[in-house]
């Protein structure tokens, strides 16, 4: 049962989207804006979509037992609460609302254009990962082929022209779940995990925005998970990254999450017993301690960011091993904190998130060790992370402060001043564009 409060917050949630779908000067004048000087090949149409295909998915948002009651989850635009009542720039975010704040930032992008002839793209407010609930933990969990059925009847027959002009090459969307939830094969018998939204052919031509990649190039880009940080200003952001550069780092090294704890091998296994094992050892290069856990299982953690920030702001690298997904949101939580990233695979990162991480420079922001040199060759994490000069910490340690605003989601309605610095969201969208300039030339050759 929703509470009266919910019901409330949802209602006047749903009041204020709808009434910033089409805020005024903000969009119609970009000189208004410093980083929207020129338009050109910038241009993005947003479709209009009828309430079933967002909001009023988020109505129902206390409705599957079996996942959760995503309520909480909706306010400020999909940020979440505030973790204090003062606090600017920290919220309680999950990153399954990702599309909410994709489609709130997207009403303040710069260039729209209310006629999908003059765009360059087309974005699709869709809520695919909310939509995906009722198949992946509710009634409809037969019937994940649907997924996407009547989406695409509704895209392709309302105002035909909009998708028939590049087939849909132009059309992009966000989907806040691993691309592998969207992935069933059609025609799986019983069904298995996931929907079957990306074997769609309908959707080929369609760019998916995910926060996680499959493992094969295919029609998904991943994009950053959304943390708990979202600063309105310039002069906010700035405070933190001094923070973060301040910061004492008594720990080498520390993990954040759960698993481990069953009796086969696995990285996470390796790192608990490493971490168990580890003696508190006076000064070794600085630090005091050599390991340190944050136990996250059950959740914990989720919406409490304070559990895993501080620690994180204290050690010099964070390990992101691979859980149920390659992935995980952990690997952006510590670049905000100025923690190094060390990497098990490259599926966690380097092959998943090139236009926000460059994929030549991993070697100065973050380790890698291969998992399997540590779960079966006795390869010693402590060992390869105390081997590395202190000098080189710290050269790392900027590095990650160089790129930590790339993967942070400002808050809606920022300051102009922050609206400079490029963040995760203005990345995703210049990265979509370039996607579908390119795939529009493949096109037209392909054709001619
Ligand atoms: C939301 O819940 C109502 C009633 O519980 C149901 O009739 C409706 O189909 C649900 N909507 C969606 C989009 O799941
Ligand atoms: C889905 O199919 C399985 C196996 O046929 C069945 O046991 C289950 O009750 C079905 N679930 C729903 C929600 O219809
Ligand atoms: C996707 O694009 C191809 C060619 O570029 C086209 O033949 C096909 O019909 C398009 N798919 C849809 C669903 O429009
Ligand atoms: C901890 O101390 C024991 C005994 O003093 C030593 O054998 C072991 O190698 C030490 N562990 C680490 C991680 O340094």
């Amino acid at each position: 049962m929703a509470s009266v409060a919910t019901v409330l917050s949802i209602t006047l949630f749903l009041l204020l989207l709808q009434l910033t779908i089409f805020p005024r000067n903000v969009l119609s004048n970009p000189d208004q804006d410093p980083t929207s000087t020129d338009c050109t090949d910038r241009w993005i149409h947003i479709r209009r979509l009828p309430p079933r295909f967002n909001l009023d998915l988020l109505s129902n948002c206390s409705q599957y037992p079996l996942f959760d009651n995503f309520c909480p989850y909706l306010p400020n635009h999909g940020l979440g609460q505030k973790t204090h009542t003062r606090s600017l720039s920290w919220f309680r975010t999950d990153p399954s609302m990702l599309e909410l704040i994709f489609h709130r930032r997207m009403l303040e992008y710069p260039c729209l254009t209310p006629d999908p002839s003059l765009a360059n793209a087309v974005y699709l407010p869709y809520y695919a990962g909310i939509d995906a609930l009722s198949y992946l933990y509710g009634p409809d969990v037969n019937a994940s082929a649907e997924h996407g059925v009547e989406f695409f009847d509704f895209v392709q027959d309302d105002n035909p022209g909009i998708w028939a002009r590049h087939a849909g090459h132009d059309h992009f969307l966000v989907m806040a779940r691993p691309a592998w939830d969207f992935s069933q094969p059609l025609g799986n018998d019983p069904p298995t995990w996931g929907t079957s939204f990306l074997e769609l052919p309908e959707f080929y031509n369609v760019t998916a925005l995910t926060v996680e990649a499959r493992a094969w190039p295919w029609q998904e880009q991943a994009i950053p998970y959304p943390t708990s940080f979202h600063p309105p200003s310039l002069a906010l952001l700035e405070s933190w990254i001094r923070r973060v550069r301040r910061s004492r780092r008594s720990t080498l090294m520390l993990f954040a999450g759960g698993g481990g704890v069953s009796a086969t091998p696995n990285i996470r296994r390796s790192i608990r017993d490493e971490c168990e094992n580890s003696n508190a050892t006076q000064n070794i290069g600085g630090h005091v301690k050599f390991c340190e856990v944050v136990d996250c299982s059950n959740g914990v953690c989720e919406h409490d960011p304070v559990r895993y920030m501080r620690p994180m702001l204290q050690a010099s690298f964070c390990l992101q091993p691979p859980g149920d997904t390659p992935t995980r949101r952990s690997t952006f939580d510590s670049l905000l904190a100025g923690c190094i990233p060390v990497f098990f695979e490259d599926l966690s990162a380097k092959s998943q998130y090139n236009w926000h991480l460059p994929e030549e420079e991993y070697g100065e922001f973050s380790v890698s060790i291969p998992k399997e040199e540590v779960v079966f060759k006795g390869l010693r994490i402590v060992d390869v992370l105390m081997g590395i000069p202190r000098t080189r910490v710290e050269k790392m340690r900027e590095k990650v402060l160089e790129l930590m605003p790339r993967i942070l989601y400002r808050r809606h309605g920022s300051s102009l001043g922050l609206r400079t610095q490029k963040d995760a969201f203005d990345i995703a969208v210049e990265g979509a564009l370039q996607r579908i300039k390119s795939r529009l030339k493949e096109v037209a050759v392909e054709t001619s």
